[in-house]
């Protein structure tokens, strides 16, 4: 049994790249143009949400969510340099009106690992020098859609994304330079963080804006590089972004004074990482997702405590959920996470799960399944699945009931389904 907060939200969330579909000009197409995708899928089609988003708004209504966080693509509003498209921007504001008349509010993503191919071909976020065109974007989208919007996320996960395409060379660009690249490239994030915090509230100083930020719980041995991975991969950005402060090894390019350049605190949260001496690791010990990633609830609580000690602003959980293909145990993993949360003092007042439908999963492809509504590619078929009843339940409950555990948790232990 769980009761939820008085005015706690309960949402879902999405990343155009994953879900509309369509022969974008952007950097994800011309990543899996070079077979860079594991199961061999492309993101053309994905869910198709560019012309079904309507019926996708009408499953969203019958499960009664109210809060949606989805972005928009620039490869379709800035096709070409300095060419916005109209028609795209005017699609984005139809859709955005379409889901405000079935009551649901928005909370716009700008940018989320997507992009023009000529914006990678300068060499994207590498290039300090290109926050100017980023910049541009932003101006033309809160022209176009600052009347319908209030609620921004100006970037999504900047340490994911430099991790995996400057260190890991597993997405777009791989470029292979290591870890300088890493933290310039967070650098230039950070910058169009606080860049785009400002332009937003110049003009539209009514407007709630922040970034969405990848949080994972660190644990293992030796204790001092626990301390320093954590520094690295997630803390030092999060001073930034939300405080001004560069510290090292970032680099504060524009001069930023100290201050707060977030309104809420975002927090994207999945799992764990084990560090063994200067490797990272999974841990022996605890249940494990599809994907082989640590299930971990405990940890939702103690990044936010880390996280509010660096700023103390709302919290919202931007992003939690996980890959559960045959739709096992993603009850079971919702129940546990929003039962830590909602056990802490500090003031997380909403939550948008990952994802509301299944989509195409960056370079795992379409056989990664997030979603609480499953999709069937070949079709575009739409099917609530167990874990969306359980959610629309949790949304008309405000909580978990007894009836509620006894169909849809009891039974449904992670330990019957090792990755
Ligand atoms: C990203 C999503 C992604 C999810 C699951 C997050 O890091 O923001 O785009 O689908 O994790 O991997």
């Amino acid at each position: 049994m769980l009761k939820l907060k008085e005015n706690f939200r309960l949402g879902v969330s999405s990343a155009s790249m994953q879900i509309e579909g369509g022969q974008l000009n952007s950097n994800w197409h011309d990543w899996a143009a070079q077979n860079k995708i594991k199961d061999g899928s492309t993101p053309a089609n994905a869910n198709d949400h560019y012309y079904r988003y309507h019926e996708d708004f009408l499953i969203m209504q019958e499960m009664g969510i109210k809060d949606y966080r989805f972005s928009v693509e620039w490869s379709r509003i800035e096709p070409e340099e300095g060419e916005f498209d109209t028609l795209a921007l005017e699609h984005y504001r139809t859709m955005i009106i379409d889901m405000k008349s079935l009551g649901i509010r928005p909370l716009l993503t700008l940018w989320h690992f997507s992009h023009p191919m000529w914006f990678e071909d300068k060499k994207g976020f590498l290039n300090a020098g290109n926050i100017q065109y980023f910049m541009r974007y932003v101006g033309v989208v809160i022209e176009y859609l600052g009347d319908l919007v209030d609620e921004y996320i100006t970037i999504n996960e900047p340490n994911v994304y430099a991790i995996m395409g400057y260190l890991f060379n597993e997405w777009p660009p791989s470029n292979n330079n290591g870890f300088a690249q890493v933290f310039k490239v967070m650098s230039v994030l950070s910058t169009v963080h606080i860049q785009t915090y400002k332009h937003i509230k110049e003009m539209l100083p009514h407007a709630q804006v922040g970034y969405a930020h990848h949080v994972r719980h660190f644990t293992g041995q030796p204790k001092v590089n626990v301390k320093m991975a954590r520094y690295l991969f997630q803390d030092a950005l999060a001073i930034a972004c939300m405080t001004g402060e560069f510290k090292m090894p970032l680099r504060n390019i524009r001069r930023f004074k100290k201050g707060i350049y977030v309104d809420f605190i975002g927090i994207n949260y999945y799992t764990q990482t084990t560090i063994n001496n200067i490797n990272f690791d999974f841990s022996k010990d605890l249940p494990k997702n599809d994907l082989g990633w640590d299930i971990y609830p405990e940890g939702l609580a103690r990044v936010i405590r880390e996280v509010y000690d660096i700023c103390q602003k709302p919290i919202y959980i931007t992003e939690n959920g996980t890959c559960d293909n045959d739709d096992r145990f993603r009850a079971r993993y919702l129940a546990d996470h929003l039962e830590v949360i909602t056990k802490m003092g500090l003031p997380v007042e909403r939550y948008y799960q990952w994802s509301f439908s299944d989509n195409f999963e960056w370079v795992e492809g379409e056989s990664s399944r997030f979603g609480l509504v499953h999709i069937d590619y070949e079709t575009q078929a739409r099917t609530i699945k167990r874990s969306g009843y359980f959610y629309k339940d949790l949304i008309k409950n405000h909580g978990i009931t007894q009836q509620m555990v006894q169909e849809y948790l009891v039974g449904s232990a992670y330990d019957t389904h090792q990755g």
